[in-house]
């Protein structure tokens, strides 16, 4: 792993898929698949971004777009434009500097990054002086003390938001880190969670089954959300839904906010694409909360066909850790940067002045998807 400190970003990086590339020079085998790989045979992984181009932009020419801008108002605070960091463990195994370099990457381009439970920083030590849109990425742990215990942890070292993941109640299963043997390095940890109560498997009878007598013993529920939203001060977003039904109840248990999103495939192979299952939930949710969504974003016109299809903002993954390992926190705000650039770009050859005006009508969907 080469980390050599960059003052200025190389001229050939000038796109996501550029820092793909780049980042496989700077990574590890071990680190690098488990970064790039999803569950399964990775079809949903691919998926995810593939669907983007079954969407064509339609332009609108000679609009008067002069004063444009991306400004958005979310969870009462606003925001200059709608890319934002989605969680992602272990940055250290990425970049030495790890969570610390992205959360001055994300002050720097005014995006809220969304800290993991399993970030390789403790979360008290994320982030510096000064106003900073930090959100804390929630996982419940085996006892609600425990899981109280981070809440309160977020709410006191001034995190904004708390964005509760439950689409991984259980490991997916990863071919790919499965054939590697992936082993997480001894320096790099889960410090917010690292006495946390691990629970030992039961002895189990022939008819029995770990997933559900162990795993899925210690899940969470919708009682637990219902507990989780009595407790908290911050507003409550829940990433990880991917059906209209289950948008429909989180609403009405008092969800501040919805993530559509399929973990970036890694943890079902099959489910459906992000941007696939959008529309059913933005139609069901009809404007109760905001609806976001991450999965395959790369571009500024991926933004903007998110936004067309109903989401208020959206989440990047790896495309940011892949600017991260490329050239640490110059590199995520270089690719912050870029992604602006292209949205801005997107909606003036598009004639959309201001995000509410990107809507369905800008978008047409073929049906069919591009080579790339
Ligand atoms: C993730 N993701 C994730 N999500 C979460 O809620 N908590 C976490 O700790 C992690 N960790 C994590 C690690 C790695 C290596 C990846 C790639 C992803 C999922 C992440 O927040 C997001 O949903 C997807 O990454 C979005 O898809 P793209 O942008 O990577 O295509």
């Amino acid at each position: 792993m080469t980390q050599a400190p960059l003052s200025r970003i190389p001229r050939h990086i000038v796109s996501a898929s550029d820092y793909q590339q780049q980042a496989r020079h700077h990574l590890d085998d071990n680190a690098w698949h488990y970064l790039v790989g999803g569950a399964g045979d990775e079809i949903t992984a691919a998926h995810n971004s593939q669907v983007f181009a079954s969407y064509r932009l339609k332009t609108r020419v000679l609009a008067d777009v002069r004063q444009g801008h991306t400004q958005l108002s979310l969870f009462d605070k606003s925001y200059p434009h709608p890319i934002f960091l989605a969680p992602i463990a272990y940055q250290h195994l990425f970049h030495q500097q790890g969570e610390q370099a992205t959360a001055l990457a994300a002050k720097v381009m005014d995006a809220p990054f969304v800290v993991s439970t399993l970030s390789s920083t403790l979360l008290e030590e994320i982030g510096s002086e000064g106003e900073q849109a930090l959100w804390f990425q929630l996982y419940f742990q085996a006892q609600r003390q425990q899981t109280l215990a981070l809440v309160q942890r977020a709410e006191q070292a001034g995190y904004q938001v708390l964005v509760v993941t439950v689409d991984a109640p259980l490991a997916g299963i990863r071919y790919r880190e499965q054939r590697m043997g992936f082993q997480l390095p001894q320096e790099v940890r889960a410090v917010n969670v690292l006495g946390a109560t691990t629970v030992t498997p039961p002895t189990l009878e022939a008819s029995q089954r770990l997933v559900f007598k162990h795993f899925m013993m210690n899940a969470p529920t919708w009682q637990d959300l219902a507990w989780l939203l009595s407790v908290s001060r911050l507003p409550v977003v829940i990433k990880g839904i991917l059906s209209p039904e289950n948008a429909e109840k989180a609403v009405q248990l008092g969800v501040a906010g919805i993530v559509v999103s399929n973990h970036g495939g890694r943890v079902l192979d099959g489910v459906l694409a992000s941007l696939e299952a959008l529309p059913a939930i933005v139609q069901v949710v009809n404007g109760r909360v905001p609806v976001l969504l991450d999965g395959g974003i790369s571009r500024g016109s991926d933004v903007f066909k998110a936004l067309a299809l109903g989401a208020s903002a959206v989440f990047v993954g790896r495309p940011y850790i892949y600017a991260l390992a490329s050239a640490g926190a110059l590199g995520v705000a270089h690719l912050l940067r870029t992604l602006r650039e292209e949205l801005d770009i997107t909606m003036a050859l598009c004639g959309c002045a201001t995000l509410s005006q990107i809507n369905a009508s800008c978008v047409i969907n073929v049906g069919e998807k591009c080579p790339h």
